[in-house]
C-alpha cells in the first residue's frame, strides 16, 4: 500500500505499475469534493516519493468513475469571492498537473460517468480507456460556470475547438462511440474487459509502442493554429454559441472566450485564464441560482424517492378516464415510461383522438432514431382503448382526466369507485376544482388525491400531487411513485384553489390586465417580460392557455381568494373570451395565429385587438421595463409566500422548481424566491408601496415582512 485514505488508495501492483483508486467511504458516488482533493494532493506526495515505479493506474471502485465537484460545497464557496474561489481551482489544478507529469505514463479506465472534474482527471491521464457503459462530459456550463480544472485547456488540445466547444457549451454527455470518434478516449471496452484493455494500453505505454510524451506536450503546447485560422474560427464559434445560449447564459460564450485566449500559451498560463474565467462566472447572481436550481433538484428527487420508499405497491397496471388532449398523452406517457394503461372515454372519437395523439409522438420518436418499429408497437399495444370498465377492478390508480365540469367528475368519480378495488387510488386531474370538493362524493376519500400534469403531458416536467384533508399518505405515495415512474417531477402540495402553480400564475396575470387598464401596449409588456426571461410574454401565455380556460380560471380563482383575486374592472382577456377569440386554439387571441411550413403556430399582431379593447383601457401610457416587472412579478411573489406560509408548499426550493418545471420560468433566475433573494426583500418592500394602490396582491405577506425587519433571506 503506498497510500490510503476514505476517499482513494494507491497500490502497488505486479510489473511495478501504482493504481491509484477512487473509492468514497460512505457514498454511493465519487467526486471531488475537499476532503478528496486534499486526499489526492497526500497520494501524488506519495507516488512522488515512492521508487521504482513504471506506470500508473487509475480506477474507480463505484459502478460511476466520478461525477465531478461536490456542488453542495459551491454555494458558500461562490460566496466567499473571486481569492477563495481562484484557491478552490488552483489546488486540484496543482494535482492534476503533478498527475500529469509523472514520471512515468498513465492510463485512466473510465467505468462509469465521468463528469465535470471526474472527466478533467481523465483528461490529465496520458490514455484513457472508456467502458461501453460509461459516459464523459463537461456539464459545468449547465451550473452556470466553466469547467475549471483543466477542461477548456486539455479538451481543445486533445479533440480540436469545434468540438470541444461544442462539448462544453451545451453540457452534454457523451456516449463511447462519440468520445472514441472525436479522439477524447483512446480504446472502448465492455466493462468485464477495460481493466484488462487499460493495463495492455499501459504495458505498451511503458514498453515504448504509445508515446506518452507526445501526449504531454500535445496537453501544454499552444493551440495549433495561426492568427488568421483562429480569428476565422473564433468568431464563427462566438456568435454561434452566444445565439444558442441566449443573452441571459454568459458560461457557454466565457468558454470560448477562455479557449481564444489561451490558445498560444502553455499549459500553466491557459490554466490562469481559464480560473479567471471561473471565478468571474462563479460569483455571477446566473451561478447562484442555476447552483440553486441543481440543489433544489436533488432535493426533490430525495422527497418523491421517499414518498416512493412509504408506497405500499408499484404501479403496475395504470387506467386514466377521458381520452381527450391531457388524458391521451397521460396513456402516451404511462405506455412509453413502462406503465401498461387503459385508456376510458365515453366516445370512439374521443379514443380515436387519443391514440392517434399517442401514435404520432411515438412516430416523431421512430423517425429521429430514438424508438424502433418494434419498440413503438409494444407501446401501443400497452395502451388499451375502451367504452367500458371491463378489467378495472385490477388496476392500481385510475387519473380522471375527463371535461372540467364539477357534477361531472363528482358522477365519474363515484362510478368509477364502484369498479375498481377497495385500494385503488383514485386521482383528479382537474386544473380549477377543489380536491376535497370532489372527495364528497366518493366513499373511500383517503384513496383519493389530485394529480395535476400540465400540458402538453410528455413535455412539461411537473405534477403536482394534490393531498385532500382526508387523503392518505398511502395515496400520495402511490401517487408520487407513479408520477416518478413516468419521469416527472412531483412536488407534493396540499389542495386550495389553483392549487400552488395556478394559484401564483393567476395574480400574475392579474397584473398583465391592470397594466392594459392602465393603457400599457400589451404587446410592449410581452416583449419586456420575455427579455426578463420567460419563455412567452403574458398575452401570449394566455393564448397558448386558451383565453376561455383562463377566464373561467380565473374566475374560480376570484371566488377562492377575493380580497386579491376578484377584479373591479372588465379585463383584456375578457373583451377576448367574449369576442370568441380563444386564443391559440381557434387561432385568434391576443395575437392572430397562422400555420408555418411545419404545420405550427406562428403568432401575428393583429390591429384589431386593440380595436376590441379601447373603451376598457386608459389612452397609450409608456411603462418603464422596471416598472412592468416590478407589476407583473409582485402579485406572483407575495402569493407564492402566502402559499409557502400557509404550508401550501413546503419549501421554497420545492415552489420554486414547480414555477420552473411547470410555467418554464427562467432558470437563470433559479425561481420565484430566488429572485426575491437576489433582489433583497428591502426592494420588493419599495416596489410594494410604489404599486400599494393597484390591490392586496403587491401587499406584502406576514412572512414578507418579517424577512424585510431580520434581514434574512428564504434561501
Ligand atoms: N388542457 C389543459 O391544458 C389542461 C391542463 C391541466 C389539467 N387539465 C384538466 O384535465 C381535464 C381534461 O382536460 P382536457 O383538456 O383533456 O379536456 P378534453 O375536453 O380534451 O377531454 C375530455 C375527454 O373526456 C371525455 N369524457 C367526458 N365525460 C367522460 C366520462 N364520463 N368518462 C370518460 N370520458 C369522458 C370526453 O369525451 C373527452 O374526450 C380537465 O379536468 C382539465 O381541467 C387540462
Amino acid at each position: 500500500m503506498i497510500y490510503q485514505s476514505d476517499a482513494l488508495t494507491v497500490t502497488r501492483l505486479d510489473g511495478d505499475i501504482a493504481e491509484l483508486h477512487f473509492d468514497l467511504q460512505g457514498e454511493s458516488v465519487n467526486k471531488f469534493d475537499q476532503n478528496t482533493v486534499n486526499h489526492l494532493t497526500q497520494a501524488l506526495d506519495a507516488l512522488e516519493a515512492e521508487s521504482g515505479l513504471k506506470g500508473l493506474l487509475v480506477t474507480s471502485g463505484k459502478p460511476v468513475f466520478i461525477v465531478g465537484a461536490d456542488i453542495t460545497e459551491f454555494t458558500s464557496l461562490f460566496g466567499a469571492g473571486a481569492d477563495e474561489i481562484k484557491g478552490f481551482t488552483g489546488l486540484n489544478n496543482a494535482n492534476f498537473n503533478r498527475l500529469q507529469n509523472l514520471p512515468y505514463p498513465s492510463v485512466v479506465a473510465i467505468n462509469g460517468f465521468a463528469l465535470g472534474g471526474g472527466f478533467e482527471i481523465c483528461l490529465a491521464c496520458d490514455f484513457r480507456v472508456m467502458s461501453t457503459v460509461a459516459k464523459v462530459g463537461l456539464p459545468e456550463t449547465k451550473l452556470g460556470i466553466l469547467p475549471g480544472w483543466g477542461g477548456t485547456v486539455r479538451l481543445p488540445r486533445i479533440i480540436g475547438v469545434d468540438e470541444a466547444v461544442t462539448w462544453i457549451a451545451t453540457a452534454s454527455e457523451q456516449r463511447p462511440d462519440a468520445a472514441l470518434k472525436a479522439g477524447a478516449v483512446d480504446a472502448v471496452a465492455a466493462p468485464e474487459q477495460l481493466r484488462e484493455v487499460a493495463l495492455a494500453t499501459l504495458n505498451n505505454a511503458i514498453g515504448g509502442q504509445l508515446d506518452y510524451a507526445a501526449r504531454r506536450a500535445q496537453k501544454s503546447s499552444p493551440l495549433p493554429l495561426n492568427d488568421t485560422e483562429a480569428t476565422m474560427a473564433f468568431f464563427t464559434i462566438k456568435q454561434m454559441v452566444a445565439q444558442q445560449a441566449g443573452r441571459n447564459y454568459p458560461a457557454p460564450v466565457k468558454v470560448v472566450d477562455c479557449i481564444e485566449q489561451a490558445r498560444g500559451m502553455g499549459l500553466e498560463d491557459a490554466l490562469d485564464v481559464e480560473a479567471a474565467g471561473f471565478a468571474e462566472l462563479a460569483v455571477t447572481p446566473v451561478a447562484a441560482a442555476l447552483v440553486g436550481v441543481f440543489l433544489n433538484d436533488q432535493l426533490l428527487g430525495k422527497k418523491a424517492k421517499g414518498w416512493e420508499k412509504k408506497a405500499d405497491k408499484k404501479v403496475a397496471q395504470a387506467a386514466v378516464l377521458g381520452a381527450g388532449i391531457m388524458g391521451g398523452g397521460i396513456a402516451y406517457q404511462s405506455a412509453y415510461k413502462g406503465v401498461p394503461i387503459k385508456m376510458k372515454d365515453i366516445n370512439q372519437a374521443g379514443l380515436d383522438l387519443g391514440l392517434k395523439e399517442a401514435n404520432k409522438l411515438l412516430a416523431k420518436r421512430v423517425e429521429r432514431g430514438r424508438m424502433s418499429p418494434a419498440q413503438m408497437g409494444e407501446v401501443l399495444n400497452s395502451i388499451d382503448p375502451t367504452l367500458t370498465y371491463g378489467g378495472f377492478d385490477d388496476v392500481d390508480i385510475v387519473v380522471e382526466a375527463v371535461v372540467e365540469n364539477p357534477k361531472v367528475k363528482h358522477a365519474v368519480l363515484a362510478e368509477t369507485e364502484k369498479q375498481i378495488s377497495p385500494d385503488t387510488v383514485l386521482a383528479s386531474n382537474t386544473s380549477t376544482i377543489s380536491i376535497d370538493f370532489l372527495a364528497q362524493a366518493l366513499e373511500r376519500p383517503e384513496n383519493f388525491c389530485g394529480m395535476h400534469f400540465f400540458n402538453p403531458v410528455h413535455a412539461m416536467p411537473l405534477v403536482e400531487v394534490i393531498r385532500g384533508e382526508k387523503t392518505s399518505d398511502t395515496a400520495v405515495a402511490r401517487t408520487v411513485a407513479y408520477a416518478n415512474k413516468m419521469g416527472k417531477k412531483a412536488v407534493v402540495v396540499k389542495d386550495c384553489p389553483g392549487f400552488l402553480v395556478n394559484r401564483v400564475l393567476f395574480p400574475y396575470f392579474d397584473g398583465f390586465s391592470k397594466l392594459v387598464r392602465d393603457g400599457a401596449d400589451f404587446q410592449a409588456v410581452d416583449k419586456v417580460m420575455e427579455r426578463w426571461g420567460w419563455p412567452m410574454g403574458p398575452a401570449y401565455l394566455m393564448d397558448v392557455v386558451g383565453i376561455d380556460t383562463g377566464v373561467h380560471a380565473a374566475g374560480v380563482m376570484a371566488e377562492g381568494f377575493p380580497d386579491r383575486m376578484k377584479l373591479d374592472f372588465k379585463t383584456a382577456t375578457e373583451v377576448m373570451f367574449e369576442n370568441e377569440r380563444y386564443g391559440q386554439k381557434n387561432s385568434i387571441g391576443f395575437y392572430e395565429y397562422v400555420e408555418d411550413k411545419r404545420g405550427k403556430p406562428k403568432k401575428t399582431v393583429t390591429e384589431s385587438t386593440y380595436a376590441l379593447i379601447k373603451d376598457i383601457v386608459a389612452e397609450r401610457t409608456e411603462f418603464s421595463d422596471e416598472d412592468i416587472i416590478a407589476r407583473m412579478m409582485l402579485p406572483m411573489a407575495t402569493e407564492l409566500a402566502r402559499c409557502l406560509e400557509e404550508g401550501i408548499v413546503e419549501t421554497p426550493a420545492e415552489a420554486d422548481l414547480a414555477l420552473l418545471y411547470g410555467l418554464g420560468f427562467p432558470p437563470f433566475r433559479g425561481g420565484v424566491f430566488r429572485w426575491m433573494d437576489t433582489v433583497g426583500m428591502q426592494y420588493i418592500a419599495e416596489a410594494s408601496e410604489k404599486f400599494a394602490h393597484l390591490g392586496k396582491s403587491y401587499e406584502l405577506t406576514e412572512g414578507m415582512k418579517a424577512k424585510l425587519a431580520d434581514g434574512t433571506t428564504y434561501y
